[in-house]
């Protein structure tokens, strides 16, 4: 970790603050003169809710600062991934910024097309602080909609579409795919050729239970079951990729089925379980206590990841595996 004293080394700090994570929002309102003005921010903040009241940051030495110090309305966009090029050019010195962009006006204040939220302003305060100013809106009206989000860390773009790409190519690549279901305290596994084992197949088939899918075998051990988060993500020692769920069980299995069954956490019997069965849910059974799952990600080149409690061997070119926050 470096320190540095505030005022003394700007860069450093600099890059301090920028270690929060954001999203990107363009900040827009029209002079005196009806010309469209605007600047790209990170530094939105909703305030309150009664009365509804946002925030942004203006650096006083941005070309707009006079004609914002002047406006009594503007407007706050958050942008979507797909409007990036739309967060350069308002980031930029562009004298015509808003040149073959649509928008339309809401309250005096162009609100962009496609953005996922915005805001139409009253300006409620300025605040002088330091080299910026605080402008605090109250919203008169504003919109949603679902999208990806734009993301900002570090004077970097943040690309939230990679995990999902990445879990889109998983799936047309060779992979077991499994899951962790869980109902009452108790856990299901499947009587497997010799030991028992999570369920599991070529794909997680959730919508179609194709066959030789995860939900094809629930579908057939009478399990009505919903899968919520990625769980774990390894190479096994035959360089085979594993993608497991964690999810609930909503009805089933048949207690008088005998190639099924739930069984408590503390009633486990380790050595009747596949050595993935048994890794996996010893993880699941700590942090289900802690309640604080993670996601596990091994690629290693150790070969051998010891947070997940004991023995996935995985192979790959990176470093040790690495836990992230679900
Ligand atoms: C992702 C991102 C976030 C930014 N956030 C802010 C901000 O919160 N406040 C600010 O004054 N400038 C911010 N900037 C810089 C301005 O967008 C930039 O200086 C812009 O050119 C100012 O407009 P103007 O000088 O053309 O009027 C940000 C830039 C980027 C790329």
């Amino acid at each position: 970790m470096t320190a540095s004293t505030p005022g003394k080394d700007n860069w450093e700090l600099k890059k301090a603050f920028g270690n929060f994570l954001t999203g990107v929002t363009v900040v827009t309102t029209q002079d005196a003169k009806g010309v469209c003005r605007g600047f790209t921010a990170n530094s939105f903040t909703s305030v309150s809710l009664d009365p509804p009241l946002l925030l942004v940051c203006l650096d006083r030495s941005a070309v707009c600062f006079e004609t914002f110090v002047g406006a009594g309305r503007f407007a706050v966009n958050i942008l979507a991934d797909a409007q990036r090029s739309i967060s350069s050019v308002f980031a930029s010195k562009n004298e015509d910024k808003f040149s073959g962009l649509a928008w339309h006006a809401v309250h005096d204040s162009p609100v962009l097309n496609g953005c996922m939220s915005w805001f139409a302003c009253d300006v409620h305060d300025r605040i002088d602080a330091g080299d910026h100013m605080i402008l605090i809106g109250r919203v008169l009206d504003f919109g949603h909609r679902q999208a990806t989000p734009l993301g900002y860390h570090n004077g970097n773009y943040v690309n939230f579409e990679l995990e999902r790409h990445a879990i889109e190519a998983l799936h047309s690549a060779p992979v077991s795919v499994g899951a962790i279901l869980e109902k009452d305290g108790k856990v299901l596994l499947i009587k497997g050729r010799q030991r028992m084992r999570l369920p599991r197949g070529r794909s997680l088939g959730e919508k179609k239970a194709e066959p030789g899918s995860v939900f094809a075998e629930l579908k057939k051990v009478g399990v009505r079951a919903s899968v919520s988060f990625v769980y774990s993500l390894f190479h096994d020692v035959h360089d085979r990729l594993h993608l497991y769920y964690r999810g609930t069980i909503e009805d089933g299995p048949d207690p008088a089925n005998p190639d099924v069954t739930l069984v408590a956490f503390q009633d486990m019997d380790w050595d009747s379980m596949s050595d993935h069965a048994a890794t996996l849910i010893r993880r699941y059974t700590s942090e289900r206590a802690a309640n604080r799952f993670g996601v596990f990600i091994g690629s290693a080149a150790s070969g051998m990841v010891s947070d997940v409690g004991s023995d996935i061997h995985v192979h790959g070119d990176d470093q040790l595996g690495q836990r992230h926050c679900a």
